[in-house]
């Protein structure tokens, strides 16, 4: 750990990418793919196919993907561009049926031969919905798996509805492919702020002397995204805010947040230690939640959740839910902790907020509380406010803070997209942040009840809050009830606004 070797690619590696013509391939796998190629981390000899259904020319797909294939600073670069869009082609062909897997196994084996491939290298990312996933994943296994290669299949979310239907997927593919070849995707799990999470855990003596019920008062781990489900009610009215990020991307933050210190980096160790604190976690109480559903903006001019024609117009669909969790093991016994996730709110922000407990009174009458802020996006920060002397000749006390922003701190390293950095993990075969079956298992014991609860016939009304609020009014007690001191304004303020970093403070 901690070394920053050039990461190997081998070459010649086949890479096909089902649902190609699709939103998810145009915005994230493509640009990924481009993204590790543009520096150096994929070698110009891999061919990458795309499949789907659609009946296009290689040109169409190529024409489709470009607009996206850009520098991390949003120019293009031409020259890598083209090289890129060389390697690219397309198959078409239904999911359910042999005729494009033949070709596609023809053009895989004319790649491999062309090039004296002893032992094929081969990648399946299928950006696909769930209900192409089984026929696919039997598809391959039948026409194009290399017996004597390397094969990997990568899977994008939803990994089931709930525990049923999940093990019910995970029953199909197993007999289909070992877990070693089965990458499920979690792209949280790719975020630059997430993968430090561990590091900066559990390689500073301080920091994990301190992470435990005797220092900590509260966890939050939120959510925020600035725009509704426009264009995407239908879709969202299945799924809800709860499925949608929280069982999922947060949950991964939470596990990495609250396990115990694995006894190795690689993959196994990490993932045995989150599952063995999600088996510690307490059944969620149905009392311990809020929810809230977005209507219209203050001013009329965002709609509401429910103006969306292709949403039901009763629907009780959570668009915010902030819930309480507790973990019953004797690092956090008693410690609350609130996960919560909206859409439609005031800002977009993803952030995880370690409160500890307040120094002891007597010398101070009003002292803040030390919080150690983890911002995961925008603009990847880590913050510990910390109370000091204001300087001069005052000896009044003032909140400020130890500031890691990563614009300023690390101007000149590439911090690589989420995709692009799981998906350089499935080329090198390291799984540590990919989601595994027992996870999986665990975690959706952990949430379906809850989402049984608010999808049964007695579910609760979700709160009203205003597209581009902070959510449900109510939020700012239930915080408090779960010990969340929100400092006076007064005492802390955030002085500068640095170009490129967030300054939506609006105390200054
Ligand atoms: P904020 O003041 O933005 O928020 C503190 C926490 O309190 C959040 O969880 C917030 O929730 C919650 N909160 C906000 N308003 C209320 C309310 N009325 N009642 C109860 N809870 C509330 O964050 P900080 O104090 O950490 O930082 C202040 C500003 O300084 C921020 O804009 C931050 O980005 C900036 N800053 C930036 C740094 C950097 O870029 N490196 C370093 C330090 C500070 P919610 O999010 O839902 O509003
Ligand atoms: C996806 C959800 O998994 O994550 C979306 O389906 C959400 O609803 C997205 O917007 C958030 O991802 P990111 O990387 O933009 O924070």
């Amino acid at each position: 750990m901690g070394e920053n070797k050039p990461v190997e690619f081998k070459k010649h590696t086949s890479i096909v990418i089902f649902g190609a013509s699709g939103d998810l391939s145009k915005k994230k796998t493509f640009p990924a793919l481009f993204g590790l190629f543009r520096e150096g981390y994929l070698d110009a000899s891999c061919k990458i196919i795309g499949f789907a259904r659609s009946k296009l020319s290689d040109d169409d797909l190529r024409k489709k993907i470009e607009p996206n294939l850009k520098k991390p600073n949003g120019e293009k670069d031409t020259e890598k561009v083209t090289q890129f869009l060389q390697m690219v082609t397309y198959i078409s062909g239904p999911y359910d049926q042999s005729e494009g897997y033949e070709k596609l196994r023809k053009a895989f084996e004319d790649h491999e031969k062309e090039n004296k491939v002893e032992r094929p290298n081969r990648l399946f990312y299928l950006a696909l919905p769930p209900s192409a996933f089984v026929s696919v994943c039997k598809e391959i296994k039948k026409t194009v798996y290399a017996e004597n290669g390397e094969n990997r299949v990568v899977v994008e979310k939803p990994f089931g509805h709930d525990l049923d239907s999940f093990r019910e997927l995970q029953n199909d593919l197993a007999p289909l492919f070992s877990e070693d070849e089965l990458f499920r995707i979690d792209h949280y799990l790719g975020k630059e702020m997430v993968k430090n999470l561990v590091l900066i855990r559990f390689g500073n003596t301080f920091l994990n002397a301190a992470w435990n019920k005797e220092n900590i008062q509260n966890i939050q781990i939120s959510f925020k995204e600035p725009f509704g489900t426009e264009g995407r009610g239908g879709y969202f009215d299945e799924i809800g805010i709860i499925r949608d990020v929280m069982q999922n991307h947060l949950l991964q933050i939470l596990t990495l947040l609250t396990m115990e210190r694995p006894v190795a980096f690689d993959a196994e160790s990490v993932r045995d230690e989150k599952v063995r604190v999600l088996k510690a976690f307490a059944p969620i109480d149905t009392n311990d939640i809020l929810t809230g559903q977005y209507g219209p903006s203050e001013d009329g001019s965002k709609p509401g959740y429910l103006d969306d024609d292709t949403v039901d117009p009763k629907s009780k669909c959570v668009t915010f839910a902030a819930i309480g969790f507790k973990i019953q093991n004797e690092r956090w016994d008693g410690v609350p902790i609130v996960m919560r996730a909206g859409k439609a709110l005031n800002e977009g922000k993803v952030e995880i907020r370690i409160q500890f407990k307040g120094v002891p009174s007597g010398m101070f009458n009003e002292i803040a509380h030390n919080e150690l802020v983890i911002r995961v996006q925008p603009d990847e920060a880590i913050y510990l406010k910390v109370n000091s002397k204001t300087p001069g000749l005052s000896t009044s006390c003032q909140v400020t803070e130890l500031d890691l922003t990563y614009a300023r701190r690390y101007k000149d390293f590439w911090i690589p997209e989420a995709y692009e950095a799981l998906i350089k993990d499935v080329m090198t075969g390291d799984h540590s942040n990919f989601v595994r079956d027992d996870e999986l298992d665990v975690s959706w014991k952990l949430f379906t009840p809850l989402l049984n609860h608010l999808e049964g016939p007695d579910a609760p009304t979700p709160e009203k809050y205003a597209y581009g609020s902070r959510g449900p009014k109510n939020l700012v007690k239930f915080l408090e009830n779960h010990d969340y001191v929100f400092e006076d304004s007064n005492l802390y303020q955030w002085p500068v606004s640095t170009p490129g970093v967030a300054s939506n403070n609006s105390k200054i």
